[in-house]
C-alpha cells in the first residue's frame, strides 16, 4: 500500500473544478476540492443526511484524508460551501483503471449529500455536474452510480439512465490487514 503522507492543500487540483458550475452557484457559495481542515467545516455532518457516519475522530479523519491524498489521481471528493464557509453539499468520484475498453477509465460517483435545509436548491445537481466534469477531464468514458428507487428521478434529471442492477454482498467486519489507518 502507498505510504501515508500529510497534505494541507486541496485533495486534488482546483483546475479540475468546472468554471461553469462554479459560476452558477448561489451568491457567496463556492465549489472546491475537499481539504484537510474540512473536519471543522461540517463535512461529516453533511454526510449524515445520507447514512450512518459513526464517531469519526479528527485523528481518524486526518489519517483517511492523508491516505486519499496519496491517491490524488483516483479520489476526487468535492464540496459546496455557503457564505460562512460551512459545507452544505458534497460528492465523490473514484476513478477505476480497467484493462477493458483499451485501458478505459470508469468514474464511480459516490456519497452524494446535500444538507437537509439546503435541499431543493439545485446543489445536488451542481455536485453531479461538477463530478461529471472532473470525470471527463481525467479521461473517463462514463460515470456510474448506485441509488435507491426514491432517488432515481433526481439522477435522471442529472442526465443518468437506468442501466443494469446493483447487487451487494455484505461481510461481517473482520478488519483487513490491508485496511488503511
Ligand atoms: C438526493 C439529493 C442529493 C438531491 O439534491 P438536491 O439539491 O435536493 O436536488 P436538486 O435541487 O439539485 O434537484 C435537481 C432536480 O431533481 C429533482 N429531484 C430532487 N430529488 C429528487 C427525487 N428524490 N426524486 C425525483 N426528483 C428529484 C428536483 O426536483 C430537481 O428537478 P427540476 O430541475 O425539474 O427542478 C438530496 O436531496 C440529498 O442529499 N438527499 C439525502 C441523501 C441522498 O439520498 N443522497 C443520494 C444517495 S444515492
Amino acid at each position: 500500500m502507498p505510504s501515508t503522507t500529510t497534505s494541507s492543500g486541496p485533495l486534488f487540483s482546483p483546475e479540475l473544478i468546472s468554471p461553469a458550475v462554479a459560476a452558477s452557484l448561489p451568491e457567496g457559495h463556492s465549489l472546491r476540492p475537499i481539504q484537510r481542515t474540512d473536519f471543522d467545516a461540517g463535512f461529516l455532518d453533511v454526510l449524515r443526511v445520507l447514512t450512518t457516519v459513526g464517531d469519526v475522530t479528527r485523528e481518524q479523519w486526518e489519517a483517511r484524508y492523508d491516505w486519499m491524498a496519496t491517491r490524488a489521481d483516483e479520489y476526487f471528493l468535492l464540496c459546496i460551501t455557503d457564505p460562512t464557509g460551512k459545507i452544505v453539499s458534497t460528492g465523490a468520484l473514484i476513478v477505476e483503471r480497467k484493462f477493458i475498453h483499451n485501458l478505459g477509465l470508469v468514474g464511480h460517483i459516490e456519497d452524494i449529500a446535500v444538507a437537509r435545509d439546503q435541499q431543493g436548491k439545485k446543489l445536488g445537481l451542481k455536485i453531479i455536474q461538477a463530478l461529471d466534469y472532473v470525470a471527463q477531464q481525467v479521461g473517463c468514458y462514463k460515470t456510474i452510480l448506485d441509488c435507491s428507487e426514491a432517488n432515481e428521478g433526481f439522477y435522471v434529471k442529472c442526465g443518468f439512465k437506468r442501466a443494469g442492477l446493483e447487487m451487494a454482498h455484505y461481510f461481517e467486519p473482520p478488519k483487513s490487514k490491508y485496511e488503511a489507518s
